[in-house]
């Protein structure tokens, strides 16, 4: 199938590939130096004093989990609409995730105000999902978990650097963890990084990324140390170089893709105003100051309630625009059956879940290829409710 309009489409370029040469040159391909140019560099853009990259956003948030203090028998916080890692990471540890509802459809992020009626005495953390982008409502998340006594995870894989009252996401919870996965505002494949401000959980993380090793394979080759122990039981979560090298050459280029973002998210709500195609806003102008900033990831809209989403998906199909949906919600998953049962209703999440569509968003995307899209989109709604 070739796409007229791609749902989503990397940008790299020269700078990218001079970059991932480099450790070749350098005959230096597993995690050394460029990796730690690349965490210094992200902490920086961040605001956190510690960035670590790992080789996935899943490996991050299950070692999020296990820095949260996470173990059988807890409870973990999440939204039902993310994707399944954000839930899965729970499980890793033994601990059972909790699902939440959305704030409504002019918000899909989690409805904050939910999160205590969903607490027990077993809740140990909650997750929250920066969707699309757009900050969920920290302060807030901050105090009800400063009054429940819970650990606060950020799962920032959309939120590549969205501010809030001028802090990064990312920089508000206890970790915070980022995907560069093919799809994402910085791409190098598969990678992540987990930021943290504790300097004891930085080092901990560190060297669970590693087998629990007490050096890495850099530091016995530059001479610094000749063995090591093993002091936790880690995993082999680390980074190496090459992917490093593109991921910091992206990270250099973020500000161009994310003003090209903010262009393409302006067009859309632009040609969709007052049609029946409706674009969440996420609460954003209500909850933002003057100087935060966006880093739109995916564009999601919601058709009106009662249209058959697979003849809207099949007439963009035909017109050569490729679209999904984000998400079916994690509890209505089979590996999931029965989670949260009685623990509330997650009612408008199934609702507004049935109605979200992904348009697609990529910082090369022209305004007239959006044209075409919402050209598209447009008479494919009138035809479904005529
Ligand atoms: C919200 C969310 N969390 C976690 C992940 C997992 O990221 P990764 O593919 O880097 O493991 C993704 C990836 O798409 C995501 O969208």
């Amino acid at each position: 199938m070739q796409w007229r309009v791609p749902l989503f489409e990397p940008d790299f370029g020269p700078i990218e590939m001079e970059a991932v040469m480099q450790p070749l040159r350098d005959q230096w391909i597993t995690m050394g130096e460029t990796t730690a140019r690349l965490e210094a560099k992200f902490a920086e853009r961040c605001g956190v004093k510690h960035a670590i990259a790992i080789n996935n956003c899943t490996a991050a948030l299950h070692l999020a989990m296990i820095g949260a203090g996470v173990g059988p028998g807890d409870e973990v916080i999440v939204p039902t609409l993310t994707f399944v890692a954000t839930a899965n990471a729970v499980r890793y540890v033994g601990a059972e995730p909790v699902f939440c509802d959305s704030a409504g459809p002019h918000n899909l992020n989690i409805d904050v105000e939910q999160i205590t009626e969903r607490i027990t005495p077993r809740t140990k953390a909650v997750i929250v999902v920066h969707y699309a982008g757009f900050p969920v409502n920290m302060p807030r998340v901050l105090e009800i978990a400063r009054t429940h006594g819970l650990v606060v995870v950020e799962d920032c894989a959309h939120a590549l650097f969205s501010t809030l009252q001028g802090r990064a996401c990312g920089s508000w919870g206890v970790l915070g963890c980022f995907s560069f996965f093919g799809n994402k505002n910085i791409t190098c494949g598969e990678g992540g990084m987990l930021t943290t401000n504790d300097d004891d959980l930085a080092a901990r993380m560190k060297n669970m990324r590693s087998h629990g090793m007490t050096t890495v394979t850099l530091d016995r080759f530059k001479g610094r140390a000749f063995s090591y122990d093993v002091i936790a039981h880690g995993y082999n979560y680390r980074m190496e170089d090459l992917r490093s090298a593109v991921a910091l050459a992206q990270l250099g280029r973020l500000d161009g893709f994310l003003a090209e973002r903010q262009r393409v998210r302006d067009r859309y709500q632009e040609l969709l105003a007052g049609s029946p195609v409706t674009v969440p806003d996420f609460d954003w102008e209500r909850i933002r100051a003057p100087q935060d900033r966006m880093g739109h990831h995916i564009m999601p809209v919601l058709l009106p309630s009662g249209v058959d989403r697979a003849k809207i998906t099949d007439r963009l199909k035909e017109a050569g625009v490729q679209s999904s949906f984000h998400y079916p919600p994690v509890h209505r998953f089979t590996a999931f059956a029965g989670c949260s049962l009685g623990r509330g209703s997650l009612a408008r999440t199934e609702a507004l879940a049935a109605r979200e569509l992904t348009l697609p968003m990529f910082p090369t995307l022209t305004n007239e290829q959006v044209g075409l899209v919402c050209g598209a989109l447009l008479e494919a709604v009138e035809r479904a409710t005529a």
